[in-house]
C-alpha cells in the first residue's frame, strides 16, 4: 500500500479513491445486512437507529460531493432535514419519517453512481478548496468510515449476537524483563497538528481535517508515558482495590456521576463470583487481562491514574510520543504487521502485538485498538480556520469535550493518523475508549 500523498498520476489517484470509496461502501452495506427490526430501532438514546446512518452517509455525499463540489441540483431536498445530524438530536431521529433500509440503500447506491461521474471527470488541479487534489472524496470517505465506527458501538449496544464478525489477531510478544512499563519523552519543541508529518506540506493533505491544523511548533517539558495502554488486568487491579468507592481518586464531577450512575466496572462488565464477564457483541466472554480495557468514560481514565500515582497525558504529549510521523512506525500506510485497525477482529488486540508499530521513542499502540482519552479540551489551534464548515468541529470547541486519539480497532486505516483528533463528552463509553496513563518527570 502507498500513501495516497504520494500518488503523482491522477488517473491511478482517481482509481485508489474510486476503490477505496467501493471499500467503504463494502463495509456500511455490510453492517446493516440485518433485519428490519434491527436497523430500525433505537438500542440507546445515545445513538441513531442504524438506518438513519445509512441514508446520513448518502445524503452527506449528495451534499458535499454533487452539489458543493460539482454544482449538481438536490436529488431529494426533502431529505436535507431529516438527515442533518445539528437539526435533531439522536434521541429524536426514531421518530422522523426516515426512509425504510430499501429505500435508503437505493438512494446511497443512486447518489455513489453519481459521485463516480464526478470523479471521472473533476480536475485535481481546480483551485476550488474541495475539488483540488480530491479533498471533498477524502472527506466522503472518512465521514463513511467514521459512522462504521460509530455503526458498529450501536450494534454492541444492541446487544444482539451473531450479526458482528470476529478474526484473529497476533498474539503478545514475549517481553524481555528489562524493558520499563514507561518510555522517557524529553523535553523540547515539537510540530504539533497536520503537516507536521515528513515530507508532507499542510496544503499537500487532503486527508487532514480543519482541527488537525495548523501544524504549529511547541515546547513540551520531559514526561514518562506508558509503553502499552492500561489493560484490563490493571483496572481489575483498581477496581478490586475499592477504586469505585474512594472519592480521592475522581475529579468532583467524575464521583457526582459515579454516585449517580451507580457504575462500579467498565461498561460491559459483570462479576460472578470470582471472575470478570464481559459482552461483546451479544456474547458473553471472560475479561482477558492482557488487552487494553476498553469501553471506560473520560471520568474512569482520570480516576484510574490517579489512583496509579500518574495522570492523562495532554493530547500534546500523545502526539509527541508519536514521534512526528504520519503513524508512529513513518509515513507508510498501515499493514496488518503496524496495528489492529479497520475490523480485523472485533476487539483489541493484546498488549505487546504490535512491535512493529512502535514510535521512535519505543512507545506501542498509539494507533489501533483502544481510543485514547487525553486530558486536554477538544480546541482549535493557534490560527484555526474552519473548513468545510463550522459544524464540522469548531461548534464543539470548549470545556465540554475531551480529545481521543489513535482510533480503535474499529476505526479504518483511511481515517486515523497521528495528528487526527476525536472528542466525546467525559460520561460516554459506549465508544470504543480506553486510555495510556503518563507522568511529569520528577526533577
Ligand atoms: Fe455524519
Amino acid at each position: 500500500m502507498t500513501d495516497l500523498n504520494d500518488i503523482r498520476d491522477v488517473t491511478t489517484l482517481k482509481e485508489r479513491i474510486a476503490a477505496e470509496l467501493s471499500a467503504a461502501r463494502d463495509r456500511t452495506l455490510a453492517y446493516t445486512d440485518t433485519d428490519d427490526y434491527l436497523l430500525t430501532r433505537q438500542h440507546s438514546p445515545l445513538m441513531s437507529p442504524l438506518v438513519w446512518d445509512l441514508a446520513h452517509v448518502g445524503n452527506f455525499e449528495e451534499l458535499w460531493v454533487l452539489r458543493k463540489a460539482a454544482g449538481l441540483p438536490p436529488m431529494r431536498p426533502e431529505l436535507d432535514d431529516l438527515y442533518d445530524a445539528f437539526t435533531h438530536p439522536r434521541e429524536d431521529r426514531p421518530s422522523l419519517p426516515l426512509l425504510g433500509p430499501e429505500e435508503a440503500r437505493r438512494y446511497i447506491s443512486d447518489v455513489r453512481s453519481r459521485t463516480y461521474d464526478v470523479l471521472d471527470t473533476v480536475d485535481f488541479d481546480d483551485p476550488d478548496p474541495l475539488r483540488g487534489g480530491g479533498h471533498v472524496f477524502g472527506l466522503v470517505l472518512q465521514h463513511e468510515h467514521q459512522h462504521a465506527e460509530t455503526m458498529l458501538a450501536t450494534l454492541q449496544l444492541s446487544r444482539q449476537p451473531g450479526v458482528v464478525g470476529d478474526g484473529t489477531l497476533p498474539p503478545a510478544r514475549t517481553r524481555s524483563r528489562s524493558e520499563s512499563p514507561e518510555v522517557h519523552i524529553p523535553g523540547g519543541i515539537f510540530t504539533m497538528g497536520a503537516g507536521a508529518a515528513a515530507g508532507l506540506g499542510a496544503a499537500s493533505r487532503p486527508w487532514a481535517y480543519d482541527n488537525e491544523r495548523p501544524a504549529h511548533r511547541m515546547f513540551l517539558g520531559s514526561y514518562w508515558i506508558d509503553r502499552h495502554p492500561v489493560t484490563n488486568g490493571a483496572y481489575i487491579a483498581f477496581i478490586e482495590a475499592g477504586g469505585y468507592r474512594e472519592p480521592q481518586w475522581w475529579s468532583p464531577d467524575g464521583w457526582e456521576w459515579v454516585e449517580r450512575s451507580g457504575v462500579e466496572a467498565p461498561l460491559y462488565w459483570t462479576k460472578d463470583e470470582d471472575t470478570w464477564w464481559r459482552l461483546r457483541f451479544g456474547r458473553q466472554e471472560p475479561v482477558p487481562e492482557d488487552e487494553p480495557v476498553i469501553h471506560v468514560s473520560w471520568y474512569e481514565a482520570d480516576a484510574y491514574a490517579r489512583w496509579a500515582g500518574k495522570r492523562l497525558p495532554s493530547e500534546a504529549e500523545w502526539e509527541k510520543a508519536c514521534g512526528g510521523r504520519l503513524y508512529p512506525w513513518g509515513d507508510q500506510e498501515p499493514g496488518p504487521e503496524h496495528a489492529n485497525l479497520g475490523h480485523r477482529a472485533s476487539r483489541p488486540a493484546p498488549v505487546g502485538a504490535f512491535p512493529e508499530g512502535a514510535s521512535p521513542y519505543g512507545v506501542e499502540q498509539l494507533v489501533g485498538d483502544v481510543w485514547e482519552w487525553t486530558d486536554s479540551c477538544f480546541r482549535g489551534y493557534p490560527g484555526f480556520r474552519s473548513f468545510p464548515y463550522r459544524e464540522y468541529s469548531e461548534v464543539f470547541f470548549g470545556e465540554s469535550y475531551r480529545v481521543l486519539r489513535g482510533g480503535s480497532w474499529a476505526t479504518h486505516p483511511s481515517a486515523i493518523r497521528t495528528t487526527f483528533r476525536n472528542w466525546d463528552l467525559p460520561v460516554r463509553r459506549q465508544i470504543f475508549s480506553g486510555f495510556r496513563c503518563a507522568r511529569s518527570e520528577l526533577l
